[in-house]
């Protein structure tokens, strides 16, 4: 793989540890890790490796991921050098999937264009946060989502006949996919009235939400609930295994000390769903990806 990477002029590295890519900072390190630099290279990357039927898995922000403490034996495909962000002058916003997505919703809102506001507070990259369909406030990134290029795990552009589909954090792109990019519909605002938001959007994140390195939030609220009410209602604030401790300041957030390992916050996360099952009789289902052996 290092060799074809080599040849095609393609960026990588070897035994990459993937704690340095993901804002929990825990997991071992990537076998080959690709740094493909526009949307025509990571074409390229996924073609090759289908060519040679490597295993890999796509990178984005790494904001939503825990990685063993094993690493992978995969290539692992980073968006992260694929970032160009352009504005139209009708408001189409058009960012690559690496653009990161807090940057791109301040260069919007202070450009004067509205609908990106609330994701000032969602830590990742546009691509990820298509995927997920993250969201906050309220506000899902498919809610202003008019186009998206995905590139399928052989490098080919691909959509279903009735297009994506995106749900409560989630949607019908597979794993494996690359996005080339995504376009959003902006309107019209006014640019200071857009800052206060921005910035009493960032304030309420800041007070409600622990700084640090966390994965944001851990378990998907349930149907008819708050998984941070629920698990703060067990007492499990505090709750430490390791480097890794249930935030203080919300439940639903692990944060890694400084020398926690996937270990310890994979531990945690099966204690805290145990305890939340046994006291509440609810199953809390992970938000957080979880990178480790394929089964
Ligand atoms: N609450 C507690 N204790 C806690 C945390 C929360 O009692 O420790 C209560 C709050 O007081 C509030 C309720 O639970 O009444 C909901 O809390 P919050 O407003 O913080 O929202 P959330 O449902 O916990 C969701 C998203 C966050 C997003 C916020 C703000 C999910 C799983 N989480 O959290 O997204 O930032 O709303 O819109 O949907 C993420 O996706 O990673 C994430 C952090």
């Amino acid at each position: 793989m290092t060799q074809a990477l080599q040849q095609a002029g393609l960026a990588y590295r070897e035994g990459e540890p993937l704690s340095r890519h993901t804002t929990m900072g825990v997991g071992g390190a990537a076998a080959v890790m690709a740094f493909p630099r526009s949307s025509e290279e990571l074409r390229t990357t996924l073609e090759i490796r289908a060519d040679l039927q490597v295993a890999h898995r796509v990178l984005g922000g790494g904001s939503n991921l825990v990685v063993v403490d094993e690493g992978l034996d995969e290539l692992v495909v980073s968006t992260e050098q694929v970032r160009a962000v352009t504005i139209r002058e009708d408001g189409a916003v058009t960012a690559e999937g690496g653009a990161n997505l807090i940057r791109t919703a301040l260069r919007t809102t202070r450009a004067g264009w509205r609908g990106l506001e609330s994701a000032v507070g969602i830590p990742g990259s546009v691509g990820g946060a298509a995927v997920m369909n993250a969201g906050a406030y309220g506000f899902s990134l498919s809610d202003v989502m008019s186009e998206i290029t995905v590139y399928d795990e052989n490098g080919q552009r691909t959509q279903p006949p009735e297009g994506w589909r995106f749900h409560y954090r989630g949607s019908s792109i597979p794993e494996g996919s690359a996005v080339g990019s995504v376009t959003v519909r902006l309107e019209r605002g006014d640019a200071r009235d857009l800052a206060q938001q921005t910035r009493a959007i960032a304030d309420q994140r800041r007070t409600s939400q622990p700084g640090g390195r966390n994965a944001g939030c851990v378990f998907k609220n349930p149907p008819d609930g708050h998984a941070g009410r629920m698990i703060d209602a067990v007492g499990l604030k505090g709750l430490r295994r390791g480097g890794a401790v249930v935030s203080p300041r919300h439940a639903n957030f692990v944060v890694n000390e400084g020398s926690a390992s996937a270990a310890d916050v994979l531990g945690l996360l099966d204690e805290v769903r145990e305890r939340v099952r046994a006291a509440t009789g609810v199953e809390l289902e992970l938000e957080v990806k979880v990178w480790g052996p394929r089964s």
